[in-house]
């Protein structure tokens, strides 16, 4: 008899997520039977319950009936050569070629994970990886910065933004989060210097000179930004795609724009997050949990403005 397992699916008609029986996956070589515990909800998600992200979707709909979901944090149910069945591990699949992860069982590649120490639970794990990922691609590869210099952080309340706040305090710069009025105290407390909510005060201002902009919601551009930009400052972009002109202006400019495009990851990768973790330099954000039965509502919560850190969706209890 086929072995099944829970998975989200969606309804198109009434742009809806809702949880069903399907077929547990059978891993293929090099692919570890894992158990999720905990995933987390990403804006590609999102768009995918109403179908964007079409040419994706159409692709994601190879892999099976669960078409969203990239990260995770469960248990091991198959030998590989660094993973034992029974290890907690945490993991971040390829976003276009893995396997979506919103799901009871998923198979994966051995490389797309890494052990979950203790005292990390699986809702630290799966609030971190992806976004904490992101950070580091970020600070530790497109633009590292130092005690003497300033980042600003545009939407630092979310996913991308929380962890970007965080790393930057710790590599010592001064951190500017723009974010909405009711979360000033939080990413205060995330290590933010000074914040700028954009219901009344300009992100940019006269006589910034920022080493580093990060533009989490990808609603700024290079243009914009450069004349707040230090004579060798970077501003970077989530999505690579919204700002081609700038890319072309930056080739030409002591002042960069970034490319960010985080496919995939490594084992190192993996490990350098959790080391971050367990140093508290990378502490998890969370702003809520929801059962698989209301991942719909999750989808929704990820939706609305004004939240703190990741949206995540339990699958055992
Ligand atoms: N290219 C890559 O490799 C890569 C990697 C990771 C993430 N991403 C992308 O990065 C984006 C952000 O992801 P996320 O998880 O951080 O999303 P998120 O949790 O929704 O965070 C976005 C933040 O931007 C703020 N924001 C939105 N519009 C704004 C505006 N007009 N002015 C000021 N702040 C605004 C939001 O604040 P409010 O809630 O207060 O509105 C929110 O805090 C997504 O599109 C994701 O797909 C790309």
């Amino acid at each position: 008899m086929t072995k099944t397992t829970l998975g989200l699916v969606r309804d198109l008609a009434a742009k809806r997520m809702s949880i069903a029986s399907i077929a547990a996956p059978i891993p293929r070589a090099g692919e570890l039977l894992v158990e999720v515990h905990v995933s987390a909800v990403n804006e590609m998600d999102v768009e995918v319950r109403t179908d964007g992200w079409a040419e994706y979707v159409e692709k994601f709909l190879g892999v099976g009936p669960v078409v969203t979901g990239f990260e995770f944090a469960g248990v091991a149910q198959s030998d590989g050569e660094r993973i034992r069945s029974g290890d907690r591990v945490v993991g971040y699949v390829h976003v276009v070629a893995g396997p979506r992860t919103h799901a009871g069982l998923i198979a994966v590649q051995e490389s797309d994970l890494f052990v979950l120490p203790q005292p990390l639970t699986f809702r630290d794990g799966a609030a971190l990886v992806s976004m904490g990922l992101t950070a580091i691609e970020i600070l530790e590869g497109l633009k590292p910065v130092s005690a003497d210099q300033s980042v600003l952080v545009l939407g630092a309340a979310g996913g991308v933004g929380a962890y970007v706040v965080q790393l930057a305090k710790h590599q010592g710069a001064r951190v500017i989060a723009v974010c909405s009025q009711q979360n000033d105290v939080w990413v205060r407390r995330l290590g933010a210097d000074e914040v700028r909510p954009y219901e009344n005060t300009q992100p940019l201002q006269d006589g910034d000179a920022f080493d580093l902009v990060v533009d989490a919601p990808a609603k700024w551009s290079f243009a914009k930004c450069r004349p707040h930009l230090a004579t060798d400052g970077m501003y970077v972009t989530t999505n690579p795609f919204m700002d081609q002109a700038g890319f072309d202006t930056a080739a030409t400019t002591t002042q960069k724009a970034g490319h960010l495009l985080m496919l995939t990851t490594t084992p190192q990768k993996l490990s350098r997050l959790l080391d971050l973790a367990l140093a508290n330099v990378l502490r998890p954000a969370i702003d809520s949990v929801y059962p698989a039965s209301e991942a719909d509502e999750a989808f929704d919560r990820f939706a609305t403005r004004g939240k703190q850190g990741r949206v995540l969706i339990e699958f055992q209890v």
